[in-house]
């Protein structure tokens, strides 16, 4: 069994790393050399690096790749995107250059309030706790006076507070429930210190309010803490076009396109196991952009999958239609997001990232983003329902095999070639090289 170690934190870089190879590879040198591969020879980035997180001992590498081609409310974008997974930012850029040519993508941010709670528990009468609250809720939105100042000066702040009784769900508890606009900024640390304090201020006036027994001026504040649902912080993404200029590949017949692509985002409205891999290639799209932007995927992934979930039974993100002639494809999601604060300004690709976006507002991200999942959605349905997903997605993991067997440059060469003419299976690849070397070994 592993040893534990008291005090890993308290050791230098170099001596963790001697821990953990000694404990776990057996002082293999080998491991200690694939840690120190990945150090940046520049060393104020790589202490940049080491000390966003803790523990810090070596770097995580992601590709980070450009989808190009973006048309987005009459504007030009390419969007970068971090991502391990082979076919995604082809399938963007593919769907870009095909919508480029219809018009583009139409977005518009529908809302951007976000929440944060106090959840309390109360021991006493409910209408006494209610004008408890309508005497203190003005000394909650004073106390916070100070953390709010300048964000109120930008135009954002706290929007209300109300008292919610969830005694229904859980006996004595409460909540304050406050809704919060923080403009340009994710703003979580921003609502958490407003909440801290509301929960402050809230248990101090609890203890002096004259109305309460003394039972009840014993309010159990539990937590305080942002809530990364956020449906009313919503984005709508669109593409239209005739339905006669949906295909551009003249083997395949545009209404039937049409209508098959309608039966697949139906299947996933109605269907949860179809619903959530449909949504999985949404977010394969809004994942990659959210990432080289510097923001919290978790918390977009959590925000956005409950909102698919919100009628009671999960489902797809996104829907067409077609009416008039017209086909129409769409989605409207939660997006949390910001272009200032956190990584924003810190990590050196992340800004390089939001240059190239011609730094987008919070509410020009958020569009840009449900864009790149609309497009990704759109190319693998596209696939899905018409040559089946694993031509294109094999052609992209193409590399990816060959690099598993160390094909050299001129082999790769071969195969690719090969390839543009076959069907790239993982089994055919792994004949195509056998085959190659016992050729050029003859
Ligand atoms: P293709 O028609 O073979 O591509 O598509 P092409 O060689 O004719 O090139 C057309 C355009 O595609 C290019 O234009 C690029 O925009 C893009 P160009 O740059 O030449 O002017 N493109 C590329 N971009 C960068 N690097 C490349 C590249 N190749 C093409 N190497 C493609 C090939 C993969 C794009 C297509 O088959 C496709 O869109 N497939 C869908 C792939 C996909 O959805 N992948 C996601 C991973 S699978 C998954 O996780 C999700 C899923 O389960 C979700 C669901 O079930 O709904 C599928």
């Amino acid at each position: 069994m592993s040893k534990s170690i008291s005090g890993f934190s308290k050791l230098s870089k170099s001596h963790k790393i001697d821990w953990i190879v000694a404990t776990y590879f057996n002082n293999n040198e080998d491991a200690k050399n694939i840690i120190k591969q990945y150090w940046n020879s520049n060393i104020k980035l790589q202490q940049l690096h080491d000390e966003f997180i803790e523990n810090t001992i070596t770097n995580y590498y992601l590709p980070f790749g450009v989808a190009p081609n973006f048309l987005i409310n009459g504007k030009m974008h390419a969007i970068p995107m971090a991502i391990e997974e082979s076919s995604v930012v082809a399938a963007a850029s593919k769907a870009a250059k095909f919508w480029l040519e219809r018009g583009g993508f139409k977005a518009e941010v529908l809302s951007t309030t976000k929440i944060g709670q106090v959840h309390v528990m109360f021991y006493g009468d409910p209408k006494t706790l209610q004008s408890f609250f309508k005497h203190v809720k003005p000394k909650l939105i004073q106390a916070t006076k100070t953390l709010t100042k300048n964000m109120e000066a930008r135009g954002g702040g706290i929007l209300d507070i109300e008292l919610r009784d969830k005694t229904q769900s859980l006996d004595n508890y409460y909540q304050l429930h406050a809704t919060f606009e923080t403009l340009d900024a994710m703003g979580a640390n921003f609502i958490n210190s407003c909440l801290e304090q509301f929960a402050k201020t809230f248990r101090e006036e609890a203890r002096l309010f004259n109305g309460f027994t003394e039972k009840e001026k014993q309010v159990e504040v539990i937590m305080s803490i942002l809530s990364n649902y956020v449906p009313n912080c919503l984005v709508r993404a669109e593409v239209s076009c005739p339905v006669e200029q949906l295909t551009e590949n003249t083997s395949i017949n545009p209404e039937e396109f049409a209508k098959k692509f309608i039966q697949a985002v139906k299947i996933a409205e109605v269907e949860p196991y179809r619903a959530v891999t449909h949504n999985k290639g949404i977010m394969n799209g809004i994942d990659a952009v959210v990432l080289a932007t510097g923001n919290d995927f978790r918390a977009v992934e959590a925000g956005v999958h409950a909102y698919a979930s919100r009628n009671g039974q999960y489902s797809s993100l996104t829907h067409a239609k077609i009416e008039a002639g017209i086909f129409y494809f769409w989605m409207e999601i939660p997006l949390a997001l910001g272009t200032v604060g956190g990584l924003t300004s810190l990590h050196p690709l992340v800004k390089l990232a939001l240059e190239l976006l011609h730094n987008p507002s919070a509410k020009e991200l958020m569009q840009i983003v449900a864009v790149a999942g609309l497009a990704q959605n759109f190319a693998a349905l596209r696939s899905l329902t018409t040559t089946g997903i694993q031509e294109g997605h094999m052609k992209m993991h193409l590399l990816n095999i060959l690099n598993q067997f160390q094909a050299t440059d001129e082999e790769k060469n071969t195969l690719i070639n090969h390839f543009k003419n076959h069907t790239a299976t993982h089994s055919a690849v792994v004949e195509a090289i056998k085959d190659l070397r016992l050729k050029n070994n003859k």
